[in-house]
């Protein structure tokens, strides 16, 4: 499967270039790849369908994507995932589907993503906690895997988990949250076009502390929303408990839309900070929805916004 990552492959083998290539250079190297051109170690190049979306972006580098995270299953400092998550085992990887499905079950990483169509998707990434970047994600839409195990008619939302493995995931021998780290989506969000599982990032498999091998990314909520390294995912006719949610209902809601105009109890979400910006750079307008509004908007038509958010 050409999407498949290598548990053998080392991530210097393949990322020195991202530093001296710009993004065109490294892409059409990537295609050239993919195309069977070029041998090397490289040859973990996901070979992503190319799309329109976020064309007119431009996306954050390798090394900003990849060194300040926020993945607290390896620590609560931005830079602790980067050091820590090498000791992830991401092969073999099961995923439990269950609850609401016809076709409930343990996947292992390739049953799940086989039959569904890696595309690069350039997105906004917006951080509740007001910064941002741009990222190329390599992913397939949520919808075809939710439709490949069949959501029954009474299934209302999705739920998320991410793995518990203390021996590995150093950050969880301490309870800095109730693990697992578990999110949530309602069934129409789920199902938007805009909503995928990404399993990599610059053409390449996803890097350990982004949520090898498999995440959710949901570009027109908060960062938080887009749970890493997931194990299980189930469809249940309740809204399900969310970690950040459980963690602080006064400050994170379960929707969790980007929205300028609600602040967060202890700062303002009107404004973010991009990173690799440096240190001066100003900071930018944040937009409804992340700049998602016409394409989202009506999920929540009817709804208060500042009442769910
Ligand atoms: N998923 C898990 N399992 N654990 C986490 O700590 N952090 C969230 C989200 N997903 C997190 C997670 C937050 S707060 C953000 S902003 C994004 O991941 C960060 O994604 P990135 O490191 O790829 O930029």
């Amino acid at each position: 499967m050409a999407g498949r990552y290598r548990s053998d492959l080392k991530w210097s083998d393949v990322t020195p270039k991202a530093g001296w290539l710009n993004r065109r250079e490294l892409m059409a190297g990537a295609g050239a790849l993919a195309a069977g051109a070029i041998a090397g170690p490289a040859f973990a190049s996901l070979g992503a369908k190319k799309t329109s979306y976020g064309s007119d972006l431009e996306p954050n580098s390798f090394e900003d994507i990849t060194s300040y995270n926020n993945f607290y299953e390896f620590g609560t400092g931005k830079d602790d995932p980067a050091r820590n998550a090498h000791r992830l085992t991401i092969d073999p990887w099961t995923v439990k589907v269950d609850g609401l499905v016809d076709k409930p079950g343990d996947y292992s990483f390739d049953d799940l993503v086989s039959g569904m169509t890696l595309e690069e998707r350039i997105y906004r990434f917006r951080c509740v906690e007001a910064w941002s970047m741009v990222v190329p994600w390599v992913g397939f839409e949520l919808a075809d895997l939710l439709n490949k195990v069949g959501v029954q008619p009474g299934a209302k939302y999705v739920a998320f988990e991410t793995l518990v493995r203390p021996d590995e995931m150093t950050g969880q021998r301490r309870n800095v949250l109730n693990w697992p780290y578990r999110e949530g989506l309602r069934i129409d969000e789920a199902m938007h076009p805009l909503t995928i599982m990404a399993t990599g990032l610059y053409d390449e498999p996803m890097p350990k502390q982004n949520g090898a091998p498999i995440r959710l990314v949901v570009p027109w909520k908060y960062g938080f929303k887009s749970i890493k390294s997931i194990v299980r995912i189930s469809l249940t006719e309740d809204e399900p408990p969310t970690s950040w949610n459980l963690a602080n209902p006064r400050e994170y809601g379960f929707y969790s839309n980007v929205n300028p105009n609600v602040d967060h109890p202890r700062w303002s979400q009107a404004s973010e900070r991009q990173i690799g910006g440096g240190l001066f750079a100003k900071r930018i307008p944040t937009l409804m929805f992340n700049g998602y509004e016409k394409e989202v908007a009506g999920l929540y038509s009817g709804m208060d916004l500042e009442e769910f958010y």
